[in-house]
């Protein structure tokens, strides 16, 4: 079996996610962010990793995957800012929703699971969106605090756990 773990990161949360997974995969194995993908031929699972923004893919995401991954068999790895597992229901409601939109992306693929978990915003990225003067984006950089940190140790094992399940189901 060959597996490759691909991602797209800009501030490094979705990367160590693949690193990890990557980390725990025992069989023929590639990890190359997206932009040194060309073909997802010679492949027999790919792990696909990205962050959410603006509540659901990033454009340069949403055309990767509409390109590459029709008919294939694939899972998914998403990092978001939003707690998992809020009790406030406009947030549970929103992680919802932005999850959804990742999953629907990969309609024409053989989607076989995905995990999410927080990636912590960075400073500076918190600080040019607090001056966006965008009300949404402004409520994301507020949230900071309650993402640094992530991904932790429990959420990499966590990673890591689904990646073993993935392969166990193949
Ligand atoms: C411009 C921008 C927009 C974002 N929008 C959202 C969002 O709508 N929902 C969310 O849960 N997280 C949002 N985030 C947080 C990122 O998804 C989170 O920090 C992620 O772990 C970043 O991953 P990376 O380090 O791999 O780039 C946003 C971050 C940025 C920079």
């Amino acid at each position: 079996m060959r597996i490759l773990v691909t991602y797209w990161s800009k501030s490094g949360n979705t990367r160590k996610v693949a690193e990890a997974i990557f980390k725990s995969l025992s069989c023929e194995k590639v990890i190359k962010p997206f932009d040194q993908v060309d073909s997802f031929e010679g492949f027999d699972l790919i792990f696909i990793g990205f962050p959410v923004m603006q509540f659901g893919p990033p454009a340069p995401v949403r055309k990767f995957i509409t390109t590459f991954t029709p008919g294939k068999k694939i899972a998914l790895f998403v990092t978001h800012a939003l707690i998992t597992g809020s009790e406030d229901p406009h947030y549970r409601n929103l992680l919802r929703k932005e999850l959804d939109q990742c999953r629907s992306l990969c309609a024409g693929a053989d989607l076989m699971g995905m995990f999410h978990c927080q990636g912590e915003l960075s400073k500076p990225i918190a600080d040019t969106l607090l001056t966006s003067n965008n009300p949404l984006l402004m409520e994301f950089a507020a949230m900071r605090p309650l993402t640094i940190g992530h991904p932790d140790v429990h959420e990499l094992e966590e990673a890591r756990d689904f990646a073993q399940t993935i392969i166990s189901g193949l």
